[in-house]
């Protein structure tokens, strides 16, 4: 099977219906995506496939060959960091970090599609990201200031 992930196309066999988390965590080795609770509850397994963000639990495998899979491993660098990733650092986000990758995953999927968002908007797109340190307002600022300096 394909898989196109972080531009790199791997030729692998995996069980078509294994979750797209297992592939991308345990399979191809990219650990910043985490298991939170398999059931699509809580967003810490947050990927984008073709650019929107989805819960890569709830993905299997035999639905993902020939789309673009983005991990946060490919999202920035940390020499060249996508606008969120810059933003999370500035605000200085994370508490223990579990759930930080899934946020930012559905951070950036949010301002791709929608580069003003209301508060309003933010609540709802980041209401499926739970974060069990509590890090919400920081989490508003920093998309506040991804779009600010995205010049949204
Ligand atoms: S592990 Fe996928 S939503 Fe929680
Ligand atoms: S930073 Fe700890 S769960 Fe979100």
């Amino acid at each position: 099977m394909k898989f196109n992930v972080n531009g790199t196309e791997h030729d692998i066999e995996v069980e078509p219906d294994m979750p797209l988390l297992w592939v991308v965590r345990d399979i191809l080795g990219l650990t910043g995506t985490k298991y939170g609770c398999g059931i699509a509850m809580c967003g810490a397994c947050t990927v984008h496939l073709d650019g929107l963000a989805v819960r890569s639990c709830q993905v299997r495998a035999s639905e993902v060959e020939g789309a673009e899979i983005t991990t946060i491993e490919g999202l920035g660098t940390p020499d060249d960091p996508h606008p969120v990733q810059a933003a999370w650092i500035e605000e200085q986000v994370a508490q223990c970090g579990y759930c930080q990758s899934g946020q930012i995953m559905q951070a950036a999927s949010l301002l791709a599609g929608n580069p003003e968002p209301t508060d309003a908007d933010i609540d709802a797109a980041m209401s499926g990201n739970l974060c069990r340190c509590a890090s919400y307002p920081r989490i508003r600022a920093a998309i506040r200031r991804a779009q600010t300096e995205t010049g949204t």
